[in-house]
């Protein structure tokens, strides 16, 4: 049998900052605002707090109880825990979500190498809003560039694998977070003082509820799995890596606010600074793409350094963001082809990074020159995205606050949970984890996806 060479997180903020980094990426700054610019805005966005406060929070803190206690990959752990039973599927489940959401967030990752190199070359200069459009639509109708950016993209995520979880991940995660954070925070007072700046605000502050239905509910509940990366067992395998005296209700909480204050910041940056330039916000997956360049142009166009300076940070910090993000997604599917099928660590890698690869490729390909390829009305790209993000994670969600509220051994449950008693919420999260969790899900799906009319 290969040698199984578990890894371990060498101190506490490393591991919360490594959880964090897995969480914030793409999904803060570059779905969110699309999502809650196709939903409507505020309405949208209130609805998405409520989801990560009363879903989100209580099932990461199921998850980390999961891989801490069973120190196991995501399919493994339940094996530990429930032995003899089927859970071990719902840890499956996650593994193939992880590999699918792996392929196409690697795409829209590949698409920031793009930026940097724009960036760095200043091919931002002097472009109107309509250009950036064009530019950016012939950026991702050409076969091969994002092809290569993909390639690029995957390898790096592949080197840190192959290096090691506390050395690559931890060290990577420490320093890149805060400085993100500033940048943003940078970028949210400048867009917010653009001219026009006002609409965007109001979109993103002044909710109308008219407007909210199943679809909203069901892209709010997504988005809050996706970007919290929850429900496949990715925070479960960090968290097999957290010492043994980690506080698990407290990094859920650590984790979730970082992660909702990144996704707030990207909204500010954003809107303001479309509805300045007349870019519409449902825009979809090109929404940040083609504002940003925007801020950057109008906001210091005329000092020419601190726009080039300004825009490669943030597109090298965004790059990173997402790397953080694919480590985790390959290193749980990782993590589960070594310890499960007898094979080394470096054979499991390469076989995710080539297999993610391929699928990846179609993702991108069927964004150009194969968008009229469909299956059930959506692109291949537009399909994983859906299935992942609406169906599987939240689906997971749901059968891990199932198995930690009401089948997992109530002792060991108190004890991670409560944090040995220090934990005064243990009551509510046991509540949510019980009732609520599973009703609210359970009835969003029902409700949207049309299973019963
Ligand atoms: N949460 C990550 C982000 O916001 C995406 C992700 C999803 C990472 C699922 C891991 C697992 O970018």
């Amino acid at each position: 049998m290969a040698k199984i060479d578990r890894a371990g997180f060498g101190t506490k903020i490393g591991a919360v900052l490594a959880a964090a980094g897995s969480a914030v990426g793409l999904g803060n700054i570059w779905r969110f605002p699309f999502e809650t610019g196709n939903h409507g805005g505020a309405a949208f966005i209130l609805i998405y707090l409520g989801c990560v406060l009363f879903m989100g929070i209580p099932i990461m803190i199921a998850e980390f109880v999961i891989g801490s206690r069973s120190r196991a990959n995501a399919a493994r752990s339940y094996r530990v825990l429930a032995p003899g039973t089927q859970w071990h599927w719902v840890g499956r489940m996650g593994i193939l979500a992880g590999f699918l959401i792996l392929s196409y967030y690697s795409v829209v990752a590949g698409w920031t190498l793009e930026f940097i190199f724009e960036a760095v070359t200043n091919s931002f200069a002097g472009k109107s809003p309509a250009d950036f459009i064009a530019s950016f639509n012939g950026f991702v109708g050409d076969p091969w560039r994002p092809a290569i950016c993909l390639l690029l993209f995957m390898l790096a995520t592949h080197f840190v694998i192959v290096r090691g979880v506390e050395k690559g991940i931890e060290k990577s995660s420490n320093i890149l977070m805060p400085v993100l954070f500033v940048l943003l925070l940078l970028l949210a007072v400048c867009s917010v003082s653009l001219p026009g700046a006002m609409n965007g605000l109001k979109f993103l502050l002044e909710p109308d509820f008219s407007k909210v239905d199943g679809n909203v509910l069901l892209g709010a509940m997504g988005q809050a799995f996706f970007s919290l990366s929850l429900g496949l067992g990715c925070l479960g395998t960090y968290a097999s890596y957290f010492r043994s005296d980690t506080n698990l209700p407290k990094t859920a909480f650590n984790v979730a606010w970082i992660d909702t204050g990144v996704a707030v910041l990207a909204g500010f940056i954003i809107f303001p600074a479309a509805f300045s330039v007349g870019i519409q916000p449902d825009a979809g997956p090109s929404l940040i793409f083609i504002t940003l360049p925007n801020v950057f142009q109008q906001a210091f166009g005329n000092l020419t350094w601190l726009a080039i300076l300004l825009s490669v940070m943030f597109y090298v910090l965004l790059a990173l963001a997402a790397l953080t993000s694919t480590i985790s997604q390959h290193e749980m599917v990782t993590a589960y082809l070594h310890e499960e099928f007898n094979m080394t660590r470096k054979k499991a890698a390469w076989l995710v990074t080539g297999g993610s690869f391929v699928l990846g490729l179609f993702c991108s390909l069927s964004l150009g020159v194969g968008k009229d390829y469909t299956i059930f009305g959506l692109t291949l790209f537009d399909l994983f995205d859906f299935v992942t993000a609406k169906i599987m994670l939240p689906a997971g969600g749901l059968c891990i606050s199932i198995f930690v509220g009401w089948y997992l051994d109530k002792k060991i449950v108190w004890e991670a949970i409560s944090n040995n008693g220090t934990f005064r919420l243990y009551k509510v999260v046991i509540f949510i984890l019980k009732f609520f969790a599973p009703i609210a899900i359970a009835f969003i799906f029902i409700n949207e996806l049309g299973l019963i009319r």
